[in-house]
């Protein structure tokens, strides 16, 4: 594993031990063990668009892990103001021992890789959002004992988020349902390689998706960069929300989870989002495990 700029570069086999150190390092931290495994290691962080989340848990991992890392916002970096990605590139691979990059090409990101000499991580595109999902594999593994035989349903619009979630669960032999309005199916290819690879539902039907599954998952309606089109989206995506009547189709042990933020009374219901709340805040706290895991692979 040189770079994480998407689930699909990543084997079965290095998903799984991604997630088996984000184990030990989630166990090592809350038994009071520091691990100085980066000890001296930069990390500079661009960002394109907003973060919670994905900022303060690869700064604080960093900090945990021994290193430092780098807040570098698009409006004080020259390449806001056009310098060339390949030679941002160059540049930083001079200063530092790893980027992450949350942008809205995909493209970007493949291109910092191409032509810097660090590891690159995608901490989210418009395209994929590959740490958040390895964050939820490793959330539903501890809370379900294995991806054996599991079902997960996604609700709502085929963005990045569908597309990471779609590669992690038949990467992990689970099967995966979608339900969302016609024209807002996830990647074409993706969805391919999804059908001949393992089990998969495409329906503009959120019961079928939601039959008897494992884990319900949604995002929001309009993803960061869709602003304009929120009103549009809203009537589009009305019924595509994940309610008490939905949990009914699901099996009665289901779990949700939510990459958040999210809009209570839009993709799901404030009930079902508070009865599901440790799930959904114990996926936002393994973040920050899960890339420690993928800090300690390409940094160490
Ligand atoms: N889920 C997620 O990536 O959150 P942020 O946008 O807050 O980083
Ligand atoms: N689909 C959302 C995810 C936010 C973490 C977005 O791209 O804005």
């Amino acid at each position: 594993m040189k770079h994480l700029l998407k689930l699909m570069d990543l084997s079965r086999e290095e998903i799984l031990s991604v997630l088996n150190l984000a184990d030990q390092l989630k166990y090592e931290r809350k038994h009071g063990v520091s691990g100085d495994y980066l000890k001296g290691k930069k990390l500079g962080m661009i960002f394109q668009k907003s973060s919670t989340r994905t900022r303060v848990s690869f700064e604080t991992g960093m900090y945990e892990l021994g290193g430092y890392a780098l807040f570098l916002s698009n409006r004080d970096l020259q390449i806001g103001r056009g310098e060339p990605v390949e030679d941002t590139a160059r540049v930083l691979s001079r200063y530092l021992d790893g980027i992450m990059i949350r942008t809205f090409e995909q493209k970007e990101v493949e291109d910092l890789a191409k032509y810097g000499s660090i590891p690159v991580i995608n901490g989210l595109t418009d395209y994929c959002h590959p740490c958040q999902v390895l964050a939820d594999l490793m959330t539903i593994r501890e809370r379900k004992g294995s991806f054996k035989g599991l079902r997960m349903c996604f609700i709502g619009d085929g963005n990045n988020m569908a597309n990471s979630l779609m590669v992690g669960a038949i990467k992990t032999k689970m099967s995966f349902a979608i339900a969302c309005p016609k024209g807002y199916e996830p990647n074409g290819e993706l969805m391919q390689w999804a059908k001949r690879e393992g089990e998969f539902l495409l329906t503009d039907n959120v019961e079928e998706a939601a039959k008897d599954a494992d884990v319900l998952i949604t995002d929001v309606w309009a993803s960061m960069g869709q602003e304009e089109e929120k009103q549009k989206r809203s009537a589009i995506f009305k019924d595509y929300q994940i309610n008490e009547t939905l949990m009914k189709a699901a099996k009665k042990d289901a779990m949700v989870l939510h990459c958040l933020p999210a809009h209570r009374g839009e993709e799901i219901t404030a009930d079902v989002l508070e009865a599901h709340a440790d799930e959904i805040f114990e996926e936002a706290e393994n973040r920050l495990h899960a890339q420690k895991a993928v800090l300690c692979k390409l940094l160490k």
